[in-house]
């Protein structure tokens, strides 16, 4: 055994991911080339139930992933004997979608010799930044937030990652979601919450900050989403517009009225925007104290879903640039669940294991959970995110 086979840019991995909601495929090189890749989202499957049912996603992955691998092959003109390794996710994640990726990728590397990576998926987001940023090194302070995963991690190199914070119940992507389904604004919801959190103001709506000030820089987020319920339900509740024009008004109610706000004076984009507006401040105050006790770090990353909305963008560049550290977040497509990240990952894994790597073995389980820091310590209702 042993890599590069058949070229002198690095490996060439062939990447699976089914943990989810997206079945991906990819073919990357080890000079950081995305040769081809297919991903196909389940959310028209799941939007009727507001969020991902494991069954459906199980069956979806499965009726999917032999066309796709059967198409990125095609389009990049490469045979399986060229390939020098097959990676897929094997945890944590939904075990039936896990197990349909990883039983076909243990079926691929029996039939081509080729060696299996059993790769975390949480890893795939941790490294993907040096997939887009052939400059960044390590170490680098990450933050993961993605609608299972809320974490921050110092990660110090391939396969050492220390988690410093995470969630003691609700992922942010999470929060996300449900604030969408409380606004009505379907499956998934963070792309809808951002967009109509552009048309609305800030500071109309109280919202706590939960952790805010706590001294560990782990994060909640299960209160901010309550509130968010009884802000929309005070506001249903409140006097609608079309009675605003009664004596018992002020001016500034039924101008409020006339501007279709309720009498309790905010929209929904104002429940929208002030929600986005209290979670970006909790991610900021918990990363500054994440920074003052184990950093300082050079390079501030972003991965996961949520790297997806620009205001977090904007803040966490704010925050780096405060702190003079580099900051980096893949491209959206890199940041949201895919297949190039899992492949990178096992490409990373071979070239710091070396080109006699035989990679895992065949009867490598699927993880339901999986830790990416085993030693961290538990935190009370944090097991359920992994
Ligand atoms: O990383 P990802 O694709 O899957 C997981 O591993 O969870 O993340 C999906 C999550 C969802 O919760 C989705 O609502 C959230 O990322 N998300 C966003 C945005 N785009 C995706 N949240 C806020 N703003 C966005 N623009
Ligand atoms: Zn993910």
């Amino acid at each position: 055994m042993g890599w590069p086979t058949h070229t002198s840019d690095g490996p060439l991995v062939l990447g699976i991911e089914s943990s989810c909601d997206e079945t991906a495929v990819a073919l990357v090189r080890g000079d950081r080339t995305i040769v081809a890749q297919a991903i196909a989202s389940q959310e028209a499957e799941h939007a009727p139930y507001g969020g991902v049912v494991p069954e459906i996603a199980a069956r979806a992955h499965a009726e999917r992933l032999a066309p796709m691998l059967e198409k990125v092959m095609a389009d990049a003109g490469v045979a399986l004997d060229q390939v020098d390794a097959i990676a897929a996710t094997a945890g944590p994640g939904l075990i039936g979608g896990v197990m349909v990726g990883l039983v076909s990728a243990k079926a691929l590397a029996m039939a081509s010799g080729k060696p299996l990576l059993a790769v975390n998926h949480l890893e795939g987001h941790a490294l993907s930044p040096r997939l887009a940023d052939a400059a960044l090194g390590f170490p680098y302070l990450l933050l993961l937030v993605s609608g299972g995963h809320c974490q921050i991690l110092a990660v110090e190199g391939v396969g050492r990652y220390r988690r410093l914070a995470t969630t003691i119940d609700d992922a942010l992507g999470e929060a996300f979601d449900k604030t969408a389904k409380i606004l009505g604004l379907g499956y998934p919801g963070g792309p809808a919450v951002e967009r109509l959190a552009l048309e609305g103001d800030p500071k109309a709506v109280p919202l706590p900050r939960p952790l805010k000030g706590s001294a560990e820089p782990h994060f909640s987020f299960a209160g901010l989403k309550s509130a968010v319920l009884r802000a929309k339900e005070n506001q249903t509740n409140s006097v609608r517009p079309e009675r605003a024009e009664g004596p018992s008004f002020t001016s500034q109610q039924v101008q409020a009225a006339g501007s279709a706000r309720t009498v309790s004076g905010y929209t929904d984009a104002d429940i929208a925007a002030s929600f986005q507006q209290a979670a970006v401040e909790c991610l900021i105050d918990r990363l500054e104290r994440a920074l003052d006790a184990a950093g300082p770090f050079p390079s501030l990353v972003v991965a996961g879903g949520v790297a997806a909305n620009k205001a977090v963008r904007g803040a966490l560049e704010a925050l780096a640039a405060r702190r003079a550290m580099r900051f980096t977040a893949p491209p959206l497509a890199l940041c949201t669940d895919n297949a190039a990240m899992i492949a990178w990952a096992g490409i990373e894994r071979l070239m710091q294991e070396g080109a006699n790597f035989a990679g895992d073995p065949l009867d490598v389980a699927a993880r339901p959970r999986w830790p990416l820091d085993p030693q961290a310590e538990t935190v009370r209702g944090a097991g359920v995110k992994a």
